[in-house]
């Protein structure tokens, strides 16, 4: 078989491999981190278009982080949106939140 072709199927096969896991790990950040106040998560996700979800997450997610730290109500939330933690997740978050834009063409599952 072509080595080229050989390198280019692996390749293809590598992205998708590292672009599903970043999904896979926004989505178990989205459940641990932001369910709690918004629940029904992916019907709140799929409010949002992918241009908006980009916006909000360009950055390391700084407009998410400063719309929270401004708001009284969403206090419990804070000490997440400044740690470390949120900074280092946020480019996986925003892949699974651009996933399941309204725009995404993803239905979620079970819906
Ligand atoms: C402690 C509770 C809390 C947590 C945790 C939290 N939020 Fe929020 N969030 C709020 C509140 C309160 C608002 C303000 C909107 C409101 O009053 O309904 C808000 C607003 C938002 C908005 C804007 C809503 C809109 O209609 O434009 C988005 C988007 C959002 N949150 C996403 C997230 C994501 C993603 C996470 C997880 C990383 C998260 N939130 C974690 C409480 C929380």
């Amino acid at each position: 078989m072509n080595k080229v072709f050989l390198a280019a199927i692996s390749i293809a096969f590598f992205t998708l491999l590292s672009s599903n896991a970043a999904v896979y790990k926004g989505q178990k950040v989205f459940v641990k981190e932001c369910v709690k106040c918004h629940e029904n998560g992916q019907v709140f996700i799929s409010k949002k278009k992918i241009k908006e979800w980009k916006e909000l997450m360009d950055q390391s997610g700084k407009a998410l982080a400063s719309l929270h730290l401004k708001n009284e109500k969403a206090k419990d939330s804070w000490s997440y949106f400044e740690s470390k933690n949120y900074e280092k997740n946020s480019k996986n978050l925003k892949q699974f939140l651009v996933e399941y834009a309204k725009d995404s063409g993803n239905v979620p599952a079970c819906n």
